[in-house]
């Protein structure tokens, strides 16, 4: 039946991942399958042979693949799900939102997108399956539930731990009443990943991360965010000249002042290879300057910062329209909105990078430098949340994150 059976090419898997597949000889499936822990571990790996497997005996029905957005669900789920079962067995149109596996369909679903929870109400499920579920919006993870409701109807997801209150956690992993399945996975559990990589891998993460992503523990988040930030990591004046002619390209950032905030512009730039990032100048206007000062002062630095032709693109705060606008007539370089990724995942990006020994910032940084030394946890929270109530400057990191959150990818290129 598949490209592993007939070629008798069935993949080793590791112990902890024969005994996820022994689930399917002896019956230990249960109504919601969810396998957390440490990241890289196996999880993603095997319970897609699983979901495969379950579908084919199955057989037709009504499927679901789903993830944050349909480009992760390529990437995560559709490109690995290929590699395991053979191109003859898979076939998808992300664009289409649809993929076959075994000829069998199965609808494509992107969750950050809010029409997602619309789209799958009318629907009878006989099988879902969820890629990093804590990232999964609460009210489409239970319209999603209430689908599954064909006879026997399964879901089968995957996650990295959050928060211990994270509503995955006390709604469901932490209820023993539900018909539910919880395997945990450590970094240990995956025998298949370079020994240098694990060894990079444990030295990235530090902290409330290493808790998470590493020993795969529901921790909280408490006190400073940046715990791995030291002076080292501030360049002299000298040491940012050096550092900017070691830049192939350069991004600045701009958070716009609300009522209580100021306004903040941040220079970032890459090296060949992605290898550190520099937080090279910045602008800050606490002042609540007009909207024409601020123009004027952004089409002055925008050029200075371009004088070496390096600066590619500045990344905005999308919701201020009318002065993004504006700054794109008044500078020569494309103005476009930032990305806004998730706050936390900027975090961890940034807390990454310090770990790793590859963030340098210039003492011509003072506002952000302080900023990144007093950033800390909301303890009020029950979920993890940078503190956001003006005795912070937060506008400074905005500023910063919208610079680079861009290049993510590029940064972490396993
Ligand atoms: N049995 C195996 N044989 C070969 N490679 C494997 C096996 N299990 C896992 N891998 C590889 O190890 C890497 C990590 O596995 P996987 O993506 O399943 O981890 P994960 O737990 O889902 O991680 P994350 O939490 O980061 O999403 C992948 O490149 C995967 O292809
Ligand atoms: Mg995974």
């Amino acid at each position: 039946m598949t490209k592993m059976n007939e070629k008798n090419k069935t993949p080793p898997l590791s112990p902890k991942q024969e005994k996820v597949l022994s689930l399917l000889r002896n019956g230990g499936l249960k109504r919601l399958n969810i396998f957390e822990g440490s990241v890289r571990s196996g999880k993603t790996y095997v319970s897609l042979i699983l979901w495969g497997f379950w579908v084919a005996v199955r057989g037709e029905g009504h499927y679901l693949m789903a993830g944050k957005t349909l480009c992760s669900v390529r990437r995560n789920l559709l490109e690995p799900l290929t590699e395991i079962f053979g191109e003859e067995n898979v076939r998808y149109s992300v664009s289409g939102k649809e993929a076959s596996l075994f000829g069998i369909k199965i609808h494509l679903e992107g969750c950050a997108d809010s029409r997602a929870e619309g789209r799958i109400r009318g629907m009878t499920l006989d099988g879902a399956y969820c890629d990093e579920l804590t990232l999964f919006n609460q009210d489409f993870f239970k319209m999603l539930l209430s689908r599954l409701s064909a006879k026997g109807a399964k879901l089968f997801a995957t996650t990295n731990p959050d928060h211990p209150c994270h509503w995955l956690k006390t709604d469901f992993l932490d209820r023993k009443e539900l018909d539910l399945l919880d395997m945990h996975f450590t970094l240990d559990d995956n025998p298949y990943l370079d020994p240098d990589y694990v060894k990079a891998l444990r030295s990235e993460y530090k902290g409330v991360y290493y808790d998470r992503y590493i020993l795969g523990k529901w921790v909280a988040a408490e006190g400073s965010i940046y715990t791995d930030f030291t002076d080292e990591m501030i360049m002299s004046e000298e040491e940012t000249k050096e550092a900017e002619e070691r830049c192939v390209f350069k991004t600045a950032g701009v958070d716009f002042g609300g009522n209580r905030s100021a306004s903040a512009f941040v220079l970032v730039g890459f090296d060949k290879g992605y290898d550190t990032l520099y937080i090279l100048d910045e602008f800050y206007d606490s002042e609540g300057s007009s909207a024409e000062t601020l123009i004027e002062a952004f089409g002055i630095i925008s050029r200075r910062w371009n004088e070496d032709k390096k600066l590619r693109a500045v990344y905005c705060d999308s919701a201020e329209q009318l002065l993004v606008k504006s700054f794109r007539q008044a500078a020569e370089i494309p103005v476009k909105n930032a990305l806004k990724s998730s706050i936390n995942g900027r975090i961890r990006m940034f807390c990454r990078l310090m770990a790793g020994g590859r963030f340098k910032v210039s003492c011509r940084c003072e506002k952000l430098i302080r900023a990144i030394k007093t950033a800390v946890w909301d303890s009020g929270s029950l979920c993890d949340s940078r503190l956001d109530n003006g005795t912070t400057n937060i506008d400074s990191l905005d500023a910063m994150e919208y610079a680079a959150e861009r290049f993510e990818r590029e940064l972490f290129r396993f």
